[in-house]
């Protein structure tokens, strides 16, 4: 595991954004594993004037997410589907074609989360994949648990998450109470992972999962039995 420690947000998001420009340059056709959530936008921010500079080139590139609300399409603006669109996807040279977002409108939820393996299966393995950090330690909708779901699976969000999530609702109660999300297996099968830490917040859990017991009551802390992760974090993180 190699820690690269930041002053704070914004050289976290140059940082990392390094990293996964460096996948990119060396295989130009890699599978980038992408996340939603406040921390990677400022990663995106700097990926988007790189690509406009001309520095890097996503089009042969190919994307997974993480993560989908059930319910949610790619119209609403509270989908991850919106979010990677406005906040990635629209400002690069990636082919939409090849962006994937699990089915949020697919309301058989073995269809849906089948579907998605499907399309991991056929896109191969993430050359990188970018991980936020729950508060409660879940790495994309994998909530704390008595084990680790191997493969993409619907979720009962935890009123812990739903309380972290309703800033980008207009109330509780309007944030969807389900989502369908790669397992830890699915995550695993990237090469590389790139876990994005930033605030205090983030600091307990960040600590538990990188020094404590390997437990799926802090799902982040499987990620101690990845051979290559790289954890970018701010001094706020770190505490
Ligand atoms: C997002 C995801 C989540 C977030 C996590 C942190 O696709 O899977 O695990 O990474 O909830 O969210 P933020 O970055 O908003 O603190």
């Amino acid at each position: 595991m190699k820690f690269i420690k930041c002053k704070d947000y914004d050289e976290m998001s140059i940082r990392a954004a390094e990293v996964l420009e460096a996948v990119v340059k060396e295989k130009p056709d890699c599978v980038l594993g992408l996340a939603t959530g406040s921390t990677p936008v400022g990663m995106y921010s700097r990926l988007i004037e790189d690509c406009k500079a001309g520095k890097i080139d996503f089009s042969k590139c190919t994307s997974v997410n993480l993560d989908e609300y059930v319910g949610l399409g790619e119209k609403d603006d509270q989908s991850y589907r919106y979010f990677m669109n406005t906040n990635l996807f629209d400002h690069i040279n990636i082919d939409k074609a090849k962006t994937f977002v699990p089915n949020g409108l697919e309301s058989n939820a073995d269809k849906a989360c089948s579907d998605y393996e499907a399309i991991l299966e056929k896109t191969g393995p993430q050359d990188i994949q970018v991980l936020g950090l729950g508060e409660n330690g879940h790495i994309a909708f994998n909530e704390p648990e008595t084990y680790f779901p191997k493969l993409t699976h619907r979720v009962d969000l935890t009123e812990s998450t739903i309380e972290a999530n309703a800033r980008f609702f207009e109330n509780q109660d309007k944030v969807p109470r389900h989502a369908y999300s790669m397992g830890i297996g699915s995550i695993f099968r990237a090469k590389k992972i790139l876990l994005l830490a930033s605030g205090a917040k983030k600091a307990k859990a960040l600590k538990e999962a990188l020094n404590g017991p390997i437990d799926p009551k802090l799902p982040a802390s499987i990620l101690q039995l990845h051979p290559d992760v790289v954890v970018v974090c701010d001094e706020a993180a770190m505490q």
